[in-house]
């Protein structure tokens, strides 16, 4: 019925050489309904990514950067409207809207199916259909799930084959009748005869964007958007949204966390996840290089964690991506050394600024923009300082996607396929006060509670939400979780329960880095010194850290804490304090505003947590 590989090149794949017939057959139903002109298999080769890359710089949707400065790197410029996730376009249709909980919108299910049959019909007039089997963690991994992602996008499927493991190898595993999650994705443009994309990046309209997950039927349809988290449904759509899912009914963890490996002087390492909102520095933190002389980190991970509980009741981790999907402004050498030498070759860059001599630049890159730049917007731009209004050259969501194996602190045991045994989980966002730089929660329950009140103060890259504002994003979840909220916190309790016993568990903190004084200058500097709290918790986590209990937890005596240079005594005292009444308005906004969303799905520990906390605050004499 179709031309099949439209090049008739000898050996690629073709929907011919797939045995797995139920794939096969929704191939063709979907091929039916959006009408490509081609199909074409990702088989995960090197030829077929420099292939698609040749072709849409060809078709000037990217340029391809200087092969002296960027090895086999190239920029692509998104649609000004498709530069982000779209939370506001983003369903979790399940059967009942009490599933979907308060804090996810929800369509029900035949509707937006119905909604979204029209939309994907004609949809790939035009255009190649791709198939992309993928699979989530190390190829083989009783810890990895494989998914089948269908697009008209190239952009998609270079961006997949950096971000997941793609091909062959994954079609192996899935043999003739292996189970995996249905992806569907399409940008929402299809092409008249004989019209070309142009060079321009093709997307739908805002309201013709639905990036939707059923999660009774762990299925994804997403429609009108190539970017990011809307359009590598490996990664926000099935590792988080839809393995939420999975993980709940099969007694395991998908979370929004970075995994980092800290190994002390001595040689002894310890495993730690941790989950911030987005932009908040994760990727920064799993990559942090000490400031404290013998300690080390190094990365596994850095924005999704799959935890499992093993044979001996400890939770072991993979990371089920295999790149970095990064923020591009703010990284520097100072910053995030790591991160640059990761996407210094082999890498896609979105929406940052192209110099005159081919490479990247974006703001907070460590030095002045050289000469004339193009921004993301495809216009001249050069920098003026003294103008506080100039437009950004980058977009500030602008992104890097980059081999996780380029990083040179990347962990030599990030593949293991048994996952790593984890001793620690932070949570962590921005907050300004209130918040101290870290305490750790008396217990597994405790530590749940702390995950559900996570707040962040919202950037202005955040969109529709008043930046300054803090809003709470529970175990940085709140774009992410796949089912009711309040059903959530109970699977994090229900864990807990299930393990053999407490001593098992991961010991869970809260961190924040994010602390400012009167003038709104940082108290704490961050990034490498970070690894003094590492450290810190590391001794908490052998049972040899100084420690002081209060009413909101476990906190460090002011001299456990290894001290950067410029952190005062009193800067130490001001980041460790206990603010009884900063945190008694925490109190207040979490009963008055937060709990009560979720209603009776509120497990009844965090309920009796928060009273706890109330009445130990009242009680604290200092
Ligand atoms: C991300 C996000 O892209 O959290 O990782 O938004
Ligand atoms: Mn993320």
């Amino acid at each position: 019925m179709f031309r099949v590989n439209g090049k008739d090149k000898e050996n690629s794949m073709t929907l011919n050489d797939l045995k797995h017939p139920k794939l096969v057959q929704w191939v063709n139903e979907f091929a039916a309904l959006t009408t490509p002109d081609n199909i074409v298999v990702a088989d995960g080769s090197k030829e077929q990514y420099d292939e698609l890359i040749d072709l849409q710089v060809k078709e000037g949707l990217c340029v391809r950067l200087n092969p002296e400065k960027k090895p086999n790197c190239v920029l692509f410029d998104s649609d000004p409207s498709d530069v982000a996730r779209v939370e506001k376009r983003t369903f979790i249709a399940s059967e009942k809207q009490e599933d979907a909980g308060p804090t996810n919108n929800w369509i029900d299910p035949k509707e937006l199916k119905a909604t979204l049959t029209d939309l994907y019909r004609g949809c790939m007039k035009g255009r190649t259909l791709y198939v992309i089997p993928f699979s989530m963690g190390p190829v083989g991994s009783p810890m990895s799930k494989i998914g089948v992602e269908l697009t008209d996008s190239a952009y998609v499927v270079c961006n997949m084959m950096i971000m997941t493991r793609v091909g062959v190898k994954v079609l192996d595993v899935l043999g003739t009748d292996g189970y995996f999650v249905p992806c569907l994705h399409s940008v929402g443009k299809p092409l008249a005869e004989g019209e070309t994309d142009g060079g321009k990046w093709p997307c739908a309209p805002m309201e013709h964007k639905y990036i939707s997950q059923f999660p009774e039927t762990r299925e994804i349809w997403s429609y009108g958007s190539g970017y990011g988290g809307n359009a590598l449904l490996g990664k926000k759509c099935f590792a988080l949204r839809i393995a939420s899912v999975l993980a709940r009914d099969e007694g395991w963890l998908a979370e929004h966390m970075l995994i980092l490996k800290v190994t002390n002087p001595e040689g002894r390492s310890k495993y730690v996840t941790g989950a911030f909102p987005s932009a908040c520095g994760k990727t920064n933190l799993a990559m942090l290089i000490p400031t404290i002389p013998g300690w080390e980190v190094h990365t596994i991970g850095d924005d999704i964690a799959w935890m499992k509980p093993g044979k001996d009741g400890r939770l072991y981790a993979i990371n089920p991506e295999a790149g970095f999907f990064g923020v591009a402004p703010g990284t520097s050498s100072k910053s995030n050394h790591n991160a640059l030498m990761a996407a210094s070759k082999n890498t896609i860059f979105t929406n940052v600024a192209l110099t005159e001599d081919k490479d990247v630049w974006w703001e907070g890159i460590g030095y002045d923009a050289p000469g004339k730049l193009i921004d993301w917007n495809g216009n001249e731009w050069v920098q003026d300082k003294g103008n506080k209004e100039q437009k950004p050259a980058a977009h500030p969501n602008s992104r890097f996607t980059a081999p996780a194996s380029q990083c040179p602190c990347i962990a030599p045991e990030w593949e293991d396929p048994a996952g790593v045994p984890i001793s620690a989980i932070l949570f962590g966002g921005r907050r300004p006060s209130t918040i101290p730089l870290v305490h750790m929660s008396r217990n597994w329950n405790h530590g749940v509670f702390l995950g559900s009140i996570v707040g962040s103060e919202v950037t202005a890259a955040t969109l529709d939400v008043k930046a300054g504002t803090i809003r709470r994003d529970p175990f940085a979840m709140l774009p992410f979780c796949g089912y009711n909220m309040g059903d959530y916190f109970q699977h994090w309790i229900d864990v807990g329960k299930a393990a053999p016993s407490q001593d098992v568990l991961p010991k869970i903190f809260y961190v924040n880095w994010f602390r400012k004084d009167a003038e709104g200058h940082f108290i704490w500097p961050g990034y490498g010194d970070n690894s003094r709290v590492l450290k810190w918790i590391f001794e908490c986590c052998d049972g040899t850290a100084k420690t002081v209990d209060t009413p909101i937890g476990i906190m460090p005596t002011i001299d456990a804490i290894d001290r950067p240079e410029g952190v005062s005594d009193a800067d130490m005292a001001e980041l460790l304090k206990v603010d009884v009444a900063g945190w008694l308005r925490e109190v207040e906004d979490i009963r008055t505003n937060h709990y009560p969303k979720f209603g009776k799905h509120l497990p009844k520990e965090l309920a009796d947590m928060l009273d706890t906390l109330e009445a130990s605050l009242k009680a604290y004499k200092g």
